[in-house]
């Protein structure tokens, strides 16, 4: 055998080893471990190149050309061997990140009322159906509508009673519903069915059973005759309706200027049955719906003739009320617009 041709047999020899080794590869990192023993700068093809120098000029243009000729066709089966792994490798995700489009969409999640919201529409409906109006009134007040109005003169104690945030010029946040009455009486006159659903803003310490904002509903009835058994009559029908069973409630005389006689309407703790927690402040009771009847001053400073018409009102806390009756135990919740508290309702 010439050495032109044990050259050419080894590189023929050569070409057929290198595609069986590429085949029985099976993976990529296994392939170009291959590619280097083969193709690589010190691999199987280079050394033999080198040999080329003990031949003639023509020989090694022959083998020149199949050299070139089995490098091409190596390098056509190592690039086919990696397009199968990743072929694979696609393959493989496809199958495992498989969505299927026909299914209909979860769609947009509902959103639901807050527990106060929905105790409000609950109590207006009741009212509603008793011949009451919804009224609204500004959350920034006057302090006529706030304090002067309802019978609470300057400098009377009372008005320590309630910490006011106040506006820089004079005006104030309203630190109850009362004011709406004032509103109510004006814009409606006698006789007067109203209750007014709002926003209210004092200026307490936070724990659980305080905050700076809440929520109250105020009532008033004016007509000819009314007594504290009409009171009695529509307390006891909204306590019923709201909490459908049997509630334990207790009157006490209650001090506010705007209400002679008045009262504090309180139920039993729902939370804890009456035995103690941090809600009722470890009394058994909670102050839910303080009361009374109109006082004649309310009545005269809004241009009602006190000699003709009377009433009573009454002033719903609708923050307490929705905390009894959905059982939470910490006023902060209400506010403080955590999605897993809100969406239980
Ligand atoms: N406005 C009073 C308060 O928030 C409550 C109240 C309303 C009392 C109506 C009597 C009558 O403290």
């Amino acid at each position: 055998m010439t050495a032109f041709e044990s050259m050419e047999a080894s590189l023929r020899e050569m070409e057929v080893s290198a595609k069986e080794q590429i085949e029985a590869c099976n993976s990529p990192e296994a392939l170009e471990e291959v590619r280097v023993e083969v193709l690589g700068r010190k691999g199987k093809l280079a050394q033999l190149s080198k040999n080329m120098g003990t031949l003639t000029h023509e020989q090694r243009g022959s083998v020149g050309k199949l050299l070139n000729q089995v490098k091409g066709v190596l390098e056509t089966a190592f690039d086919a061997q990696n397009q199968r792994f990743a072929t694979a490798v696609l393959q493989a995700r496809l199958e495992r990140e498989w969505v299927d489009l026909t299914l209909p969409s979860r769609g947009p999640r509902r959103g639901s009322l807050h527990p106060v919201t929905l105790i409000q529409t609950e109590i207006e409906d009741v009212f509603r159906s008793l011949g009451f109006t919804v009224l609204d009134g500004p959350e920034v007040e006057t302090e006529y509508h706030n304090f002067d109005a309802l019978n609470i003169p300057p400098h009377h104690p009372a008005r320590d009673m309630q910490d006011t945030f106040w506006m820089t010029n004079g005006t104030l946040l309203r630190t109850h519903t009362s004011p709406v009455q004032v509103r109510g009486m004006k814009q409606l006159g006698p006789p007067l069915r109203m209750i007014a659903p709002g926003r209210v803003f004092r200026n307490e310490e936070v724990d659980a059973s305080h905050e700076h904002t809440f929520y109250q509903l105020e009532g008033m009835m004016i007509d000819r005759d009314v007594s504290v058994a009409h009171l009695i009559y529509f307390m006891k029908t909204l306590l019923s309706e709201v909490f459908k069973r049997d509630v334990t409630v207790r009157l006490r005389p209650g001090y506010f200027p705007f209400v002679e006689p008045g009262f504090e309407l309180d139920i039993q703790c729902l939370i804890c049955g009456g035995s103690g927690c941090p809600v009722c402040k470890q009394s058994g009771w909670v102050e839910l719906l303080p009361c009374g009847l109109v006082h004649p001053n309310v009545l005269r400073l809004s241009g009602i003739n006190p000699e003709e018409w009377n009433g009573f009102a009454f002033g719903l806390g609708l923050t307490r009320l929705a905390m009894m009756r959905y059982g939470i135990d910490d006023i902060r919740h209400l506010l403080g617009g955590d999605l897993r508290f809100l969406r239980q309702f």
